[in-house]
């Protein structure tokens, strides 16, 4: 091929991609398959390899890739990123809306009305029609260069669509970014799985992951972005709010479909009443609704406070929220050794849900909140995940409120507990620290790793404080009769966990990886590993280099997965638990031929009868397709068992195949 016939094929390529990467990520309406998608973006890689001189940074390839950075740089935004004024109810935005009509002599103002995104801010530079420059709010005048990591969002555009529209010499948009709802969801339970402490809320892990310093961990997050409003606009002018939405979405960016135009407060009221109704339905946070005026010439009449716009204001709405009494604070040991400060409270119901436990976090947290035992504090449920303390009413505090003291050594094992340098967690270093060791058998014989039946929480316990288990690899060196000896233990019983110890023998690659607890790595990389390395040899000896050159991979999972198996400790045990009869059924690289799902989505509803969840998941998987967990135009089949319900029912008003566990089966061929 001539470098001139590449040049063609990369620009039909390119061109293919962003149409059909716009289609999937911001309209959500996808023409292709993902395996359809990949193929041509593989296509386009081969083709930039062989031709580097024709790679542009607006290629769909550009989107990682990008060297880590030492620091961010400073951007100084060309027009202050100013916030909101708040309003907590209608008075207030009765009078703002009275204030604004005296101000405009005007008898009624139109607004536009939208969702108050939960996010974190950031301004997108594009220049003649490029994304040139992304940055963060900062303190509103100077942010931070994220242009690496913005990129790696899949809706923001590298490059301005023109179509019919004109493209603006210079174009600065803002909105916000945010974690979806489902995806932090999912990101907390892998991480509470890996051994990790769970992240606070969405919109802190939204700006965690954007302001990483190696854009490939940016990458690992799924972020989205909407698009609200303007900074500096050169070769281009808008009327109205409104027209300026409508031209960021001509342009390829993310609006959000329920803002809406309404003529006066009423309207403006009733329309952020109804966002309110919506708020807990939605697939990420909103906080409030921002009433804007709609019209750019009365916008400008209007002005400017010091910090804000006149002609905008922020109408919050409440927050899931309860008071309660803190009684104690208790030092919890993670598998990992982590050690996490958990309030225990007077239960209360917040957002439908009784509480009685809060994360406090860390030991920094607990100095920022200030927080005593016996304080009455305000606790929320974040993000659908674990409550956390939120801050404390010091008008309540009893006179023999004491303070907590974070333990200096582990509650569990008595070992010194060490605050390592630039990490928030204090730890335990003692990798046989029972509480560490028991939630690593507990996590070994879980469900989704061993799955040894009938091996609980108090027998785990008991093994492990009698010291008939002292690493993981014990358990296949257990006898019926040393069973036996254990409280509360009759012989069938005994022999019942000897056989489940016996049937978990037989383990493929990728749960036993998932069953050794290597930080970081959750069912899904365990999965991910065992399909690129096929061995466990083959993994044992991949170091960082080799583990960063998979696409799912960042520094993070390179770095923990290689520790691990450099730890002597941990090589034994492997060993030990081969010598223990554990065979690992090594995951044959599937054949082409067998991949009669390549492209094709499935979801699980409904109780399954005829195999598990993660048995179907696996199924699919196997054969080149995908596993999801909720239902939308892209879903192929709809797989119910009994029982299905709202999945169930949207599958079928979005004319989505729906079909049996027999007739999933009969596919797969079994
Ligand atoms: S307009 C001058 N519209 O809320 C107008 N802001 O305190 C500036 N936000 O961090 C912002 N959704 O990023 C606007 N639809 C929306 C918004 C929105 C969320 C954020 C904004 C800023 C804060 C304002």
């Amino acid at each position: 091929m001539t470098p001139s016939q590449a040049q063609t094929e990369i620009d039909k390529l390119r061109k293919e991609l962003n149409y059909h990467s716009y289609r999937y990520y911001v309209l959500d309406d996808p023409e292709i398959s993902d395996a359809e998608y990949d193929r041509m973006f593989r296509k386009l890689q081969a083709l930039e390899e062989k031709f580097p001189e024709l790679v542009t940074p607006d290629s769909p390839t550009q989107r990682v890739g990008a060297a880590p950075l030492e620091e961010f740089e400073t951007v100084t935004h060309t027009i202050p990123m100013v916030s909101l004024d708040n309003a907590f109810d209608d008075g207030e935005m009765r009078d703002f809306d009275q204030r604004l009509r005296k101000l405009l002599e005007l008898d009624e103002i139109e607004y536009i009305v939208e969702p108050k995104l939960d996010g974190t801010a950031v301004e997108l530079v594009y220049e003649n029609g490029l994304f040139a420059v992304g940055s963060t709010r900062g303190d509103g005048f100077t942010g931070e260069n994220i242009t690496q990591n913005l990129k790696t969002i899949k809706s923001i555009p590298l490059r301005l669509m023109s179509g019919k529209i004109k493209i603006p010499e210079r174009l600065e948009v803002r909105g916000e970014v945010f974690y979806p709802l489902a995806a932090f969801k999912k990101l907390n339970e892998q991480r509470l799985k890996a051994g990790e402490p769970a992240f606070i809320n969405p919109r802190n892990s939204a700006s965690g992951s954007l302001r990483q310093l190696d854009p490939k961990l940016t990458a690992e997050r799924p972020l989205d972005m909407y698009v609200h409003s303007l900074g500096q606009v050169i070769g281009y002018e808008f009327k109205t709010q409104w027209e300026a939405l409508e031209t960021f979405k001509k342009w390829g960016f993310k609006i959000n479909p329920l803002s809406k135009v309404c003529r006066g407060i009423d309207e403006a009221l009733a329309h952020y009443r109804k966002l309110g109704e919506l708020r807990e339905s939605l697939p990420y946070e909103i906080d409030g609704s921002v009433v804007k005026v709609n019209s750019f010439a009365l916008q400008q009449r209007a002005g400017m406070r010091t910090r804000s716009p006149r002609w905008a204001i922020a109408y919050k709405y409440e927050a899931q929220q309860e008071t309660t009494q803190i009684l104690s604070i208790e030092a919890q040991v993670g598998r990992t050794g982590t050690i996490t400060p958990v309030a225990i409270m007077h239960p209360v119901m917040v957002g439908g849900v009784t509480v009685s436990r809060a994360t406090l976090h860390n030991e920094d947290e607990i100095e920022r909140l200030g927080v005593m035992i016996g304080d009455t504090v305000v606790i929320q449920r974040a993000g659908d995940v674990i409550p956390e303390v939120v801050k404390v009413i010091e008008s309540k505090r009893p006179k023999d409120a004491k303070k907590f003291k974070f333990p200096k050594k582990c509650p569990v094992c008595g070992e010194p507990v060490v605050r390592l340098e630039g990490e928030a967690a204090h730890r335990c270093q003692n990798i046989s620290c029972p509480a560490q060791l028991k939630e690593g058998v507990r996590h070994f014989a879980s469900k989704l790793a061993m799955n040894i039946d009938g091996l609980g929480e108090k027998l785990i316990e008991q093994l492990v404080d009698k010291g008939l288990v002292k690493s993981f690899a014990d358990l296949y060196f257990l006898t019926k009769d040393k069973l036996a000896e254990l409280e509360r233990m009759a012989e069938k019983s005994a022999q019942n966990i000897i056989d489940a110890i016996a049937k978990s023998r037989e383990v493929t690659f990728d749960r036993f990886i998932y069953a050794l607890g290597i930080r970081h790595v959750g069912e899904h990389m365990a999965r991910v590993l065992a399909k690129e390395f096929g061995s466990l040899q083959a993994l044992i000896k991949a170091d960082e280099e080799r583990l960063m050159q998979i696409h799912e991979v960042g520094p993070q999972v390179a770095e923990s997965v290689s520790r691990f198996f450099r730890e002597k400790k941990n090589l034994a045990t492997v060993e030990r638990l081969k010598k223990g009869g554990v065979k690992i059924r090594e995951a044959a690289k599937p054949k082409a031929a067998d991949q009669k799902f390549a492209g094709k989505t499935f979801v699980f509803t409904g109780a399954l009868e005829k195999f598990t969840r993660d048995g179907a998941e696996r199924m699919v998987e196997e054969r080149g397709g995908r596993a999801s967990g909720s239902v939308s135009k892209k879903t192929d089949y709809v797989v119910a068992g009994p029982g299905a319900g709202s999945k169930l029912e949207k599958a079928r008003e979005l004319g989505v195949a729906v079909i049996s566990e027999d007739e999933f089966l009969k596919m797969v061929g079994k």
